[in-house]
């Protein structure tokens, strides 16, 4: 597909941030924009352009009835050359999502073809401080206006690009989680396997009762049961139980995270007995003041690895690793890092360098 470039005018070009570690998460946005149409069953108007409001009816029926899906990956600078982690990945799992909204399908080999054209104009804006990368936001929503409910005839795909620092302000310390016993966030059979953009506004309440209570994100439970560990926020979750590594496995109500995946085959690499099983809250709550529960942490893009320093739960905190970074989760954090940026050996050909 031919994509048209416009570049910005040089004197309207954006000042970057003088200190990236220090700007909050994904509020500066680069100058350039990639975005294409889709109407009469085709993908269209492929274009790389100046970054800037999009012009939408009213009666959009994203708007109305939330056919939006979103992906979140990262751009890494290591000696002047621009790194993406397993970017086609997120562009699989985009189409996942667009086959459970009832959306269009974006090829694969164009969105990561749009992508490259787009960082290779954006250079300048990936940082390469440590700790830092330009984190990328695809976008698919349904633009026709119409207010009758059904899929979408028209669609918009865009690009945007974030320079970006540490996802909570702690940075890479140990963070507070709320266990939620009251909000759900997805129940079997519903959405919650897709990133789509109403898991996210159905997670805001219970996240303003987290942060009541010094917690930066919500833990969610099973929505039958309420019995069984979900997944944070925004990350999957991993604990550790004496020497096994167990994490929840994929049973449709949660994000398949590209971190937990690359978590599991890291952590197998290290030798660590891992395990994809259901947790229970109990066995969590009574793990911790056993000691039998010695790190827990949670992983995604945004927030790469962040170990939980405690949990609430009913109505009180539970310590866990005496609120200090896991000797486990500081590995795997350096060792996923280290390949992401391109300062350790990229072993299973994760990395896609951006010429
Ligand atoms: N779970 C949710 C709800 C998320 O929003 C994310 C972030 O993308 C993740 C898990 C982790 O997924 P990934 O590692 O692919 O970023
Ligand atoms: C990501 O980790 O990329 C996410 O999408 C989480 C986000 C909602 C900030």
């Amino acid at each position: 597909m031919e994509i048209e470039i416009n570049l910005a005018p040089p004197e309207e070009l954006k000042e970057k941030p003088s200190d990236v570690l220090k700007v909050p998460f994904g509020t500066v946005f680069t100058d350039h924009m990639f975005s294409m149409q889709y109407s009469a069953s085709k993908w269209h108007d492929a274009m790389i352009h100046q970054f800037a409001p999009l012009s939408l009816s009213p009666a959009a029926l994203c708007l109305h009835y939330g056919q939006g899906i979103f992906e979140g990956m990262k751009a890494y600078k290591h000696e002047e050359r621009v790194l993406l982690f397993r970017p086609e990945k997120n562009f699989e799992r985009l189409n996942r999502s667009a086959n459970r909204m009832v959306m269009p399908h974006v090829d694969v080999d164009i969105a990561l073809e749009a992508l490259k054209k787009l960082l290779l104009i954006e250079n300048s804006w990936v940082p390469d401080v440590a700790g830092s990368s330009l984190y990328i936001r695809p976008t698919m929503i349904g633009t026709q206006a119409k207010l009758g409910v059904k899929p979408a005839d028209e669609y918009l795909f865009y690009i945007i690009l974030s320079p970006v620092g540490p996802y909570f302000r702690e940075g890479f310390s140990p963070v507070n989680i709320y266990l939620s016993t009251e909000y759900v966030r997805a129940v079997r059979g519903g959405v919650g396997v897709a990133k789509t953009i109403g898991n996210y506004a159905a997670g805001l309440f219970a996240g303003t009762k987290a942060a009541e209570v010094g917690c930066s994100q919500v833990l969610w439970l099973d929505a039958l049961e309420r019995k069984y560990l979900e997944e944070v926020g925004t990350m999957n979750i991993f604990v550790k139980f004496d020497d096994e590594l167990a994490t929840p496995p994929l049973s449709g109500t949660i994000l398949a995270g590209i971190t937990r995946d690359s978590v599991l085959t890291l952590a197998k690499d290290m030798g660590v007995k891992v395990m994809e099983r259901q947790i229970s809250v109990d066995e969590v709550i009574e793990g911790i003041a056993s000691g039998k529960v010695v790190e827990m942490f949670g992983c995604g893009t945004a927030a790469i690895i962040a170990p939980v320093g405690s949990l609430w739960f009913n109505d009180r905190p539970y310590t866990v690793s005496d609120g200090k970074t896991g000797k486990l989760t500081q590995e795997l954090f350096d060792e996923l890092t280290g390949i992401q940026s391109g300062i350790r050996e990229d072993r299973y050909g994760w990395i896609v360098e951006v010429d």
